[in-house]
C-alpha cells in the first residue's frame, strides 16, 4: 500500500479551540473555522508544560530517584535470558521502576543516568512508542522532555490527546523502546532492542491500549517485526497482539523534515479514525 494511500479516508478530528490553535503550532492551516473556534483558540491557556508524569502508579522519579528495590529480585545473568523475560512478562505497574533501574543486561545500564521507563495514564487508550531517550530524558527521567516532546505534545493536542490527562480516552501513555540512552544519541544496537524489548511488552500487555501508535523506524519496525520504511508502513492499520497499530515518523524526524508535517497530520487522523472505528472492549 502506498504511503499516501490508506484503507481509509483521512477525516480530520472535529475541530475544538484546542485542536485549531496545536494544528497552527505544527505548521499546518489555515484551518477554516467558525471564528469563535478560531477566538476561543487564541485566548485559550497555553497545554501543560511537557514531561509531565501523571499516572501515580508510573509517576517518573524526580531528577535524583532514591534507588528501589522490584519486590521480586530479578534473575541473574547467568540464569539465563529465558528467565528474565518471564521476570519481565510477570511485572506489574509498580514493580516497573524499581526493574528497569536495576536492568544492566545491556551495556546502556551503566552509561546512563537513569532508566526511563514511561509516562502518562496506565488507563490510557492511547499508547505511543518513540525510540529511546535522549540526553533531556535521561537527566529527568521522563519520555519526551526536550524538542522532540513539545513537538510531540503538540502532534497530541492536535487530535485531542493530552499527556497529562487522566480519562482514558484523553490520555495516553508514552513509552520507548529502549529504556535508556545510547550515548550520543546513536541509534539502539540491535542486541539493545532484544534486551529492551520485553519491558515494553509488559507495559503493552499490562495497558491493553486501543491504539497504538508507532513514532519512527525502531518503533515500528520492533513491533511489527518487520525491516519496511517507514514510507511504507504508514497509511495502514497493522496489528500487535490484537492491537491496532499506526505508525508515523518520529518528532525529531519531523524537527528535520517540517515538510513532513502534513504527512503526520494525515497519519493521527488515521490514527483518530481507526480508533473511533474499533469497538471499545472491556
Ligand atoms: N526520542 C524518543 O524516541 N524518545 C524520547 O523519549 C525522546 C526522544
Amino acid at each position: 500500500m502506498p504511503a499516501d494511500s490508506p484503507t481509509r479516508p483521512h477525516t480530520p478530528p472535529r475541530l475544538t479551540a484546542q485542536t485549531v490553535r496545536w494544528v497552527h503550532a505544527l505548521g499546518l492551516g489555515p484551518l477554516y473555522v467558525r471564528r469563535s473556534v478560531v477566538q476561543q483558540a487564541q485566548t485559550a491557556a497555553p497545554p501543560p508544560a511537557p514531561g509531565v508524569a501523571t499516572d501515580p502508579a508510573v509517576a517518573a522519579p524526580a531528577p535524583a530517584p532514591a534507588p528501589a528495590t522490584p519486590r521480586r529480585a530479578a534473575p541473574s545473568a547467568a540464569e539465563g535470558a529465558d528467565a528474565r523475560a518471564a521476570f519481565i512478562a510477570r511485572l506489574q505497574w509498580d514493580e516497573f521502576d524499581a526493574a528497569a533501574q536495576a536492568c544492566r543486561a545491556c551495556k546502556l545500564g551503566s552509561t546512563r543516568q537513569q532508566a526511563v521507563v514511561g509516562c502518562g495514564s496506565t488507563r490510557a487508550q492511547w499508547m505511543i512508542v518513540g525510540e529511546a531517550p535522549g540526553a533531556e530524558e535521561d537527566r529527568q527521567g521522563q519520555p519526551f522532555v526536550g524538542a522532540a516532546g513539545q513537538l510531540l505534545d503538540a502532534m497530541l493536542h492536535a487530535i485531542g490527546l493530552d499527556r497529562a490527562a487522566q480519562d482514558p480516552q484523553h490520555a495516553v501513555f508514552i513509552a520507548n523502546v529502549l529504556k535508556c540512552r545510547p550515548p550520543g544519541n546513536r541509534n539502539p544496537a540491535p542486541d539493545e532492542v532484544a534486551q529492551c524489548l520485553p519491558f515494553l511488552q509488559r507495559q503493552i500487555a499490562l495497558l491493553q491500549p486501543r491504539l497504538i501508535l508507532a513514532l519512527g523506524r525502531f518503533a515500528a519496525q520492533s513491533l511489527l517485526g518487520s525491516n519496511a520504511p517507514i514510507s511504507q508502513l504508514r497509511g495502514q492499520v497493522h496489528h500487535y497482539a490484537g492491537i491496532p497499530v499506526v505508525v508515523s515518523y518520529h518528532p525529531a524526524y519531523l524537527l528535520r523534515n517540517p515538510v513532513d508535517k502534513a504527512r503526520v497530520w494525515r497519519d493521527l487522523c488515521f490514527a483518530r479514525n481507526t480508533v473511533e472505528s474499533f469497538p471499545e472492549t472491556g
